[in-house]
């Protein structure tokens, strides 16, 4: 969704915010603008790459220590220079960049053309902010977008100047992303941690319907009733790197080679040395656990994916009906929930508007909230009642890979907690489960490093245009999440089926050409795959088996990935890592923009 970024003070306020813009460039944009003030107000705007916009102001007198900028992804109104953000009232005397969308923008214009005589140029909400804020201005930019904030509905975060108040930039929360920071510089405001930590490592985290007001020398935060607030710092630990892409063409496969790692520090902020699962911060008792009745797993993409995951393993191991539902449905379908449900909320960004929506939902109808969250201090971590993180580092692709893995890890803990402390699951079993986990590192390092096979396999199939992923249990919930990582960053047409319901219609859509990855890694139903992939090549279908290294998959399918030997229950966390890695070649191979795919974002903060 859209970046916002804002500087004060700093005589590099301009490129403060192009440094910052360029940090959010990961969470997809369309195009991109800056304000600045020096003799009077100045906007450049651009669609298409930041570089357009470098190009734009190059020449331009850029000197100011103020700037507001943003990147844009499009809602109201196709990506052109003229949607760009920032817009400015009609005296262009005032500046706003926006995060999110103004539900009621079309009854706010009806009123500015008619009380204000206000001419819109573009097809954005934002331009009324813009408008608004001008029509309330009576000297005093703070004033002005306290007003205007009271009469707009809708999830947004705004940041704006105003030409006669240069010494101030004013920023905004209402269920949009929101941070602040400052250092011996200046002030600084972002939609995000990245976009800032070369300026600074401690931030305040704006809650919704606070503003910020920056100034040079420091940084004011005011609650709903215009009183000032104390606010802890929050202080990140990533360093600057590890929002980079430290050598690697792409950070898609920065992350997928970081999964060891991330899978191993998930792991250990919660395994003791003796196998015991600490929830510090966490404040679930037995009698808590006990008491479930059911559990939601509510989110989007492939955090929902994450969810099919933790179906399986939390109904095995804790024996306590699990339902899974993406977001977008659950928030609208009126579910039943009551005190003994436990809704568990995924989340890589925890901004999900669907997510944070649902979640906020279910806690009015009396849910209990655990969220499985990566950004510390995110909207649905601060909105839970607890919350595990995935500890996964910064994930700056578009297509989640670390983010999955970590998910997963947190879901098996949480199903083997729940399964020890009910007793639903015995002590040598749990032993196990735990063994296989903490093996699954060096498994996934053992993948890796023969990366070269699925790079050839990659090239062999990269001119397919119709894919099909299919498994049965665990597989038929890996197979979604493969399907999807094809499709969002190559553009092929791919498609994800339990391989049981192929027979039930989709099977008339194979065909020669069609490529169809058959998930087999699960020993007991290994046989009825073996049936399913001689149905698809009795089609005439190309079919890539992948199995575990000690079956005889070899000997069925057309091509084949080997993969280490776990415990079924287990399996996802390795077979997910040669499916990512077999898209990110196959769109790489095709030139495709990988980390910044078409239409897509990396965090969705609107409906
Ligand atoms: O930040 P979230 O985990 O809530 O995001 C959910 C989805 O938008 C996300 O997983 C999306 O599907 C990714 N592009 C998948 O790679």
């Amino acid at each position: 969704m859209c970046g916002i970024v804002g500087c004060i003070g700093s005589s590099q306020a301009k490129d403060v915010v192009l440094e910052g813009l360029k940090k959010m460039e990961y969470r997809g944009y369309d195009s991109s603008g800056i304000a600045i003030i020096n003799d009077k107000l100045r906007v450049y705007k651009k669609a298409g790459r930041l570089e357009n916009l470098l190009e734009e102001i190059k020449d331009k007198p850029m000197d100011t220590s103020i700037a507001i900028g943003h990147t844009r992804w499009a809602t109201h109104g196709e990506p052109s220079d003229f949607n760009a953000h920032p817009h400015t009232n009609e005296a262009k005397t005032i500046a706003v960049v926006h995060n999110g969308i103004v539900e009621n923008f079309v009854s706010l214009r009806e009123m500015l053309i008619k009380e204000a005589g206000v001419h819109f140029v573009t097809d954005t909400d934002t331009e009324v902010i813009a408008h608004l804020i001008g029509y309330l201005y009576e000297g005093d930019i703070q004033q002005a977008v306290w007003r205007a904030v009271e009469m707009m509905d809708g999830a947004y975060a705004i940041a704006a100047i105003a030409n006669d108040n240069p010494d101030i930039l004013v920023a905004y929360r209402k269920d949009a992303p929101l941070v602040a920071g400052f250092n011996d510089t200046g002030s600084f405001v972002a939609s995000d941690i990245p976009a800032l930590l070369k300026q600074t490592k401690d931030f305040y985290l704006i809650e919704n319907d606070e503003m910020v007001v920056c100034k040079k020398d420091g940084i004011t935060i005011y609650n709903s009733e215009h009183k000032k607030v104390d606010r802890e710092i929050f202080h990140v630990d990533w360093d600057t790197e590890a929002a980079e892409k430290g050598g690697h063409p792409h950070f898609m496969i920065k992350e997928i080679l970081e999964q060891p790692k991330a899978i191993s520090e998930t792991l250990s902020r919660r395994l003791t040395d003796d196998n015991k699962i600490n929830l510090d911060g966490i404040s679930l008792s037995l009698e808590d656990i006990e008491g479930f009745t059911k559990i939601y797993i509510v989110a989007c993409g492939t955090a929902y994916h994450a969810g099919l995951v933790g179906k399986y393993i939390i109904e095995k191991f804790a024996k306590v009906p699990v339902e899974v539902d993406v977001a977008s449905e659950f928030r609208y379908r009126d579910p039943y929930i009551d005190d003994k449900t436990l809704f568990i909320a995924i989340s890589q960004s925890g901004e999900t508007l669907d997510t944070l929506a649902a979640l906020r939902e279910a806690k009015s109808k009396g849910a209990r909230v655990l969220s499985i969250v990566n950004v510390v201090g995110s909207s649905v971590a601060r909105e839970s009642h607890d919350v595990f993180y995935t500890w996964a580092g910064p994930e700056i692709a578009v297509a989640s890979t670390k983010a999955y893995t970590t998910q997963l890890v947190c879901l098996y803990l949480i199903a083997l907690y729940m399964g020890r402390l009910k007793g639903t699951m015995n002590e040598a079993y749990y032993i196990e489960i735990i063994d296989e986990l903490k093996k699954i590192p060096d498994k996934i390092d053992e993948l890796l490093e023969s990366r070269d096979s699925i790079h050839d396999l990659a090239n062999e199939i990269k001119d397919r245009n119709s894919f099909f992923f299919v498994g049965r249990g665990l597989d038929a919930a890996v197979a979604y999440e493969a399907s999807l990582k094809l499709k969002e960053i190559s553009y092929i047409n791919s498609f994800a089926i339990a391989a049981g319901e192929l027979k039930h219609g989709t099977i008339a859509l194979m065909e020669e050409g069609t490529v169809v990855v058959a998930l087999a890694t699960q020993d007991f139903l290994f046989d009825k795959m073996l049936s399913n992939i001689e149905e698809i090549k009795a089609r005439n279908a190309s079919v890539l088996t992948v199995a575990k290294n000690d079956s005889n998959a070899k000997n069925y399918g057309d091509m084949h990935i080997m993969v280490p030997v776990a415990k079924d229950e287990v399996m996802p966390l390795i077979s997910v890592v040669p499916m990512q890695l077999l898209s990110y070649y196959v769109a790489a191979e095709r030139g495709e923009n990988i980390d910044q795919p078409r239409n897509l974002a990396k965090s969705v903060t609107v409906e």
